[in-house]
């Protein structure tokens, strides 16, 4: 199978590691890739294939449909796998589908699901899924009076794509409000307490397939202190989630959302990632993606056993039903985001970068020095370290081994990812008298 993978960051390495695993892929192409991601060797590499059995890396500009699918046909995709949102939101996923090209990845009309914030609450809100309860407002008043129904901790959300930093989470009423002023239109909402919970669903629009939970950790520092980035880390499985949560989850929030979509002629095909609170009336939403997770991916993806051409391949053919039950390694793992100096506000970029070239690490910032190859940080996020191992003790050890190894000036990485969990310390608040939902 020829696959041509769209985005640049450590999920796309991530997920081109996994594709080039598949021994039904015989051509991978990346766009625009990353010099990561250009050096991924393909397991059934065949002798006609682009770059003699590695992935190949070309430019596109990932926010032009057109643009997208011109390079699907130029390179003979028979599927198209779209990383990250901004395309998807854009329409390149109908784009490559007009060309009669299998896509994995939901239409413009689906991914407003991620694209606009007030649009998701609107289809939680008819299909009636537990989410927190909320406020769209356009001008400060609304926002202020939102802000005041609700209570703190205030939860103030950019209504468009903001690359995981449009939230501001705060006691502060004031940065609360500068927030909103800053942002236009925005969703006041309610804060939900409990552990969060990254679930990722593979679908057809109709049979869906989740993969491990998995939690990832936003803030910047240490015990959750400091501003939101992307996410810094995150690991799977999760040992705390209770049985039968997953189950619960796809019968009261992802089965319900997925037939709401469908109903209205815009069935969801691709990833649906459920960014959840485990609450204590249950699990409620505190956001859809439409793409997978950032950098929960490196993590679940290190435990798939099953091939994953040939599961997006069936998710972007409408064939899912007919796919056989994904299988899974044991153990756990933990993946350790290193970023670079001054990230979120301003990453320092250019920086010479050693100890990469490691199994277990992936690019998500780098960029090859034109005059002798050097590898160079490139964005806030650089690498992503992830680290297997029996149990969630083993896979952190694995994982900041990897960290560890690595030589950027400046750099940062929480030292705690996954840590509260080895430990056994995240509690799910008991279900209070109020019921569920
Ligand atoms: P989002 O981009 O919506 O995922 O928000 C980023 C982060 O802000 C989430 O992962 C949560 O940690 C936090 N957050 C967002 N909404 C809420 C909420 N309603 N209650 C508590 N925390 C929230
Ligand atoms: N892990 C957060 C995100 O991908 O949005």
């Amino acid at each position: 199978m020829r696959v041509l993978l769209i985005g640049s960051g450590g999920r796309e390495h991530a997920l081109a590691l996994g594709l080039a695993a598949d021994p039904a892929v015989s051509q991978l192409v990346a766009a625009p890739g990353n010099p990561g991601i250009a050096s991924v060797v393909l397991s059934g590499g065949s002798a006609g294939s682009a770059a003699g059995g590695r992935a190949e890396v070309r430019r596109v500009d990932t926010t032009d449909p057109t643009a997208v699918a011109g390079l699907a046909v130029e390179t003979g995709a028979e599927l198209v796998v779209i990383g990250p949102e901004a395309p998807l939101v854009a329409g390149a996923a109908d784009a490559v589908r007009a060309k009669g090209i299998a896509c994995f990845g939901p239409s413009a009309a689906a991914a407003r699901l991620e694209g606009s914030k007030a649009f998701a609450k609107e289809v939680m809100a008819a299909a009636g899924v537990p989410t927190a309860r909320s406020r769209t407002c356009t001008e400060p008043g609304e926002a202020a009076r939102a802000l005041d129904e609700f209570g703190p901790p205030y939860v103030v959300k950019d209504d468009g794509l903001a690359a995981g930093k449009g939230v501001v989470v705060t006691q502060d009423r004031s940065a609360a409000l500068a927030h909103a002023a800053r942002c236009g239109r925005v969703v006041v909402e309610e804060y939900l307490a409990g552990p969060e919970v990254s679930l990722f669903v593979v679908t057809d629009g109709s049979t869906a397939v989740p993969l491990l939970p998995a939690q990832d950790f936003k803030r910047i520092g240490d015990g959750d202190t400091g501003p939101n980035t992307g996410g810094m880390g995150a690991y799977a499985p999760l040992p705390w989630l209770p049985a039968g949560m997953v189950d619960e989850v796809m019968a009261r929030i992802v089965r319900p959302t997925l037939a709401e979509l469908a109903r209205r002629d815009t069935p969801f095909t691709g990833l649906l990632y459920a960014g959840l609170a485990l609450t204590g009336a249950g699990p409620k939403v505190i956001e859809f993606n439409c793409r997978f997770g950032d950098p929960e991916t490196q993590a679940v993806l290190a435990l798939l056993e099953t091939p994953l051409a040939g599961l997006l391949y069936a998710a972007a053919t409408g064939t899912l039903a007919a796919h056989p039950p994904l299988r899974w390694r044991d153990g756990a793992a933990v993946t350790v985001v290193v970023a670079a100096q001054g990230y979120p506000a301003t990453p320092r970029t250019g920086d010479v970068i050693g100890g990469a070239d490691q199994p277990g690490i992936v690019h998500a910032g780098t960029a090859r020095r034109a005059s002798d190859g050097a590898l160079l940080s490139a964005g806030g996020r650089v690498l992503c370290c992830t680290g297997t191992g029996a149990d969630l003790a083993a896979a952190r050890a694995a994982a900041y081994a990897l960290v560890d190894g690595v030589e950027l000036p400046g750099a940062q990485h929480r030292t705690d990812i996954a840590l509260a969990a080895a430990e056994g310390r995240v509690r799910v608040p008991v279900s209070g008298t109020a019921g569920r939902g």
